[in-house]
């Protein structure tokens, strides 16, 4: 991995084995894009923009002939008002109202490893030389402006990564009305678009679409990353599989508003930006201050959009989680919201404890409910205190007891909500969200806190505090039910159009406080399920309630979805009931366990229910998940079959490190009347490995499993009939296998 810069061509390289990104100064000024793809040789990478007369073009006003124009230049950071008519990336309004910036090529430093960036989630590095930093200067003299450019490359993914700063050196404030964190220019437009968007209990649907002229947007207008779309988008060739065929990749290390946008212009060019959404948001800029805009992962692969996903996936583990929890395994927990809901009282819980730990689980989450007089949805939301009339003898002695069991404790929070109907409303109606003079719209029955205010978020980690430094907590829930609106500040002092983003900040600025203040606490990011599954969130919290939909069926979608970008080891993923509460599907047991075992394995459900069969396979998915837990959690993981592909099957393999041992998971959706089997092949095996069939005498060299596959044929037991049948709707089968050693 390493930065050049040629002086004599005036153009920089990024390389490392797998990419290559490439930048010139063109015109003793304007930065122009070369190249991102597959790593290449570096023999005097120069710019070649192509040099014509093209009608409708504008040029600047230095410049001689009519061959150079802004409004064909791949540009590296496009700026507005200047004859370049696509989307731009950075917009600003000067005190007499003006709005041109005129950026200019100034400098460039290359800094060993990666500077973090103040306030705000971002990848670092864990050992020395793992990455380098190429920072750019970018000056607009006449308005006193600097713009920094960070690309960080690192030595083992395909990933560059890349954040913007903005420094005014003028006397006067500017209003910051766009600053985007990434732009790349492409030089034709033959892609097809990759997005993640879903619903509540439909996240991340994986959407492709070929690529047409015009602007593509993909945004978050909702506070919050949201469940609609995801920072995540990706362009592909048009033959790209899962497996085969370029991907460029863009995901957003932010929790708040955000854009994705992809614009194909009259010449069939594309370019691709992501950033804070300039829609709610202007930001002013004082004599001095700078800006710093969050960091965007541009990932490449030249293996399809698998190996992307194993890249962000590494990267993410190693390089974006962080603290006691980043590489240990998670555990077999149960959470009493399916179970119970609101209506539980403390010999309830204690007797799903009781028998969870039987079971084989490890940590009970008590969910929603537990503080304030929370007996439904309507109230005590800010009330950080425990329901006395549900936990007579308090939440402390309640962990405790749980915690004699031999089961670890986590509880359940929503520290940015107050209900109107609660003490902290009543004390403090300035702490909620809302326009000035406007009326806040209620979302399930709650406001949001106003976190840009440090009071209000003070107030409530505070109460967080006293309640962790009391009682043994091992693990937090954080949720977040719903999205914003009216977004504006009671304090005069705030400005409406820095609200959303200062709000992030102070959700950021608390969670930094409190993970480095517990950093023994296991924190699980929520909202709604996976509405706020980003890498900003990642960053703070290893693992994220991937969805509220728990059905089985419905989990194959919502996992090979979420798996496009987010790590195993982070992915929530329960049993619970049928018929299934979200859908009303009745699944086998066996088969939500198949489907959670490819996840952070927990129940949902109220196990005192459950008869003794149930149990005894409930136990033994615990041992099998417990005995494979490094390798599902930490392996690395293959798309096989595509739900969003097949309708009738699914299929997933996670391979641990060495290679030695692997998982094969297959899931038989629905059935067809007289149809043949079909072999499913394995992925990422060592080819000369001679592999054992789950423990049983079949064994395969891993190129026959490749290559040939093997016919996986689950069963289900038949009413009627004494032996199970390869037939039925819902059947699955995970298969283990292991390198034959000599010994
Ligand atoms: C939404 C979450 O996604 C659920 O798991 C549960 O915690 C409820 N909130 C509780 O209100």
């Amino acid at each position: 991995m390493n930065i050049f810069y040629n002086e004599k061509t005036k153009s920089f390289h990024m390389k490392n084995d797998i990419v290559s990104y490439q930048f010139s100064i063109e015109q003793g000024k304007y930065l122009t894009h070369n190249y991102w793809g597959k790593a290449v040789s570096d023999n005097q990478s120069k710019s070649d923009y192509r040099y014509a007369d093209r009608s409708f073009s504008v040029i600047p006003n230095e410049i001689k002939g009519r061959e150079f124009s802004l409004t064909t230049l791949p540009q590296e950071f496009p700026g507005d008002n200047n004859g370049d008519y696509r989307e731009s990336a950075l917009s600003i309004r000067y005190k007499d109202g003006s709005f041109n910036t005129a950026l200019e090529y100034d400098s460039f430093e290359i800094i060993e490893g990666k500077p973090g960036i103040d306030g705000l989630p971002a990848t670092y590095i864990s050992r020395d030389n793992e990455a380098k930093t190429l920072k750019i200067t970018l000056v607009d003299n006449s308005k006193k402006l600097e713009v920094h450019l960070f690309y960080t490359i690192f030595e083992n993914y395909g990933v560059i990564t890349r954040s913007t700063e903005i420094i005014n050196n003028n006397v006067e404030a500017i209003e910051i009305e766009k600053l985007l964190s990434a732009s790349v220019d492409f030089d034709h437009s033959n892609f097809d678009l990759v997005q993640l968007p879903g619903a509540w209990g439909r996240e991340r649907e994986i959407e492709r679409d070929k690529l047409s002229r015009g602007v593509h947007k993909l945004d978050s207008k909702r506070g919050t990353t949201s469940h609609t779309y995801q920072p995540f988008m990706a362009l592909t060739d048009p033959d790209t599989t899962e497996h085969s065929g370029e991907v460029y990749g863009m995901h957003f290390v932010y929790s708040g508003e955000f854009v994705a946008n992809v614009e194909v212009d009259e010449y069939r060019k594309t370019r691709m930006q992501m950033g804070i959404s300039p829609e709610h948001f202007s930001w002013k800029l004082n004599k001095g201050d700078i800006f710093q805009a969050p960091e965007v992962v541009m990932v490449y692969s030249d293996q399809g959009l698998n190996k992307m996903s194993q890249d962000l996936h590494q990267l993410y583990q190693n390089n974006l989680i962080r603290g006691e929890h980043q590489n240990k395994e998670r555990p077999v927990l149960i959470n009493n919201w399916e179970g119970t809901y609101f209506d539980f009282t403390e010999d309830k819980i204690e007797n799903m404890a009781e028998e969870a730990a039987s079971l084989g689980i490890e940590l009970f989450v008590l969910d929603d409910g537990w503080f304030g007089k929370r007996d439904d949805d309507l109230s005590s939301l800010g009330d950080w205190f425990e329901y006395k009339a549900k936990l007579p003898n308090g939440l402390k002695a309640l962990a405790e007891k749980i915690k004699s069991k031999g089961l670890k404790f986590g509880l359940w929070f929503e520290p940015e909500m107050i209900s109107e109907d609660s003490d902290l409303y009543r004390n403090h109606p300035e702490w909620v969200l809302k326009a000035k003079d406007s009326a806040p719209s209620q979302g399930r029955d709650q406001f949001v806190i106003d976190y840009s205010q440090k009071e209000a978020r003070d107030h409530v980690l505070n109460q967080m505090k006293q309640i962790l430094d009391d009682v043994p907590i091992d693990y937090i829930k954080w949720d977040y039910n719903r999205n914003m609106s009216e977004l504006g500040s009671q304090n005069p002092a705030i400005r409406d159009g820095e609200v959303a983003h200062r709000f992030i900040l102070g959700l950021y600025e608390m969670l930094e406080n409190l993970t480095s203040t517990y950093p023994h606490i296991l924190w699980e990011s929520c909202s709604g399920g996976g509405g706020r599954y980003d890498p900003g969130m990642l960053h703070y919290m290893p693992q994220t309630w991937t969805s509220d939909n728990t059905d089985a069926v419905a989990r194959l979608e919502i996992q090979t979805g979420t798996s496009m970008t987010m790590p195993i080891s982070s992915m929530g993923s329960h049993v619970s009931a049928v018929p299934n509460h979200q859908v009303n599907r009745i699944t086998s047991l066996k088969m939500r366990g198949d489907v959670a075992m490819a996840g952070n394995l927990g129940y949902e459900l109220d196990v005192t229910q459950m008869n003794d069969d149930d149990k005894e396979t409930v136990r033994n998915q615990i041992d099998f998940y417990k005995e494979n837990r490094s390798l599902i959690q930490f392996g690395t993981f293959y798309r096989i079959i595509s739900p969003f592909d097949s309708k009738d099957s699914t299929s997933w393999m996670i391979v641990n490190q060495a290679k030695d041992e692997a998982l094969m998971y297959f899931y038989k959706i629905l059935d067809r009347a007289n149809t043949l089997s079909a072999r499913v092949k394995f992925k990422g095996l060592q080819p000369e490995f001679l592999y054992q069939v789950n423990k049983s005498e079949s064994c395969y060299y891993g190129d026959e499993l490749m290559n040939k596959g093997i016919y996986i044929d689950p069963v289900v037991p038949v009413e009627g009939s004494t032996e199970p049948h390869p037939i039925g709707d819902f059947r699955s089968e995970i298969i283990k296998i292991s390198k034959v050693t000599n010994d």
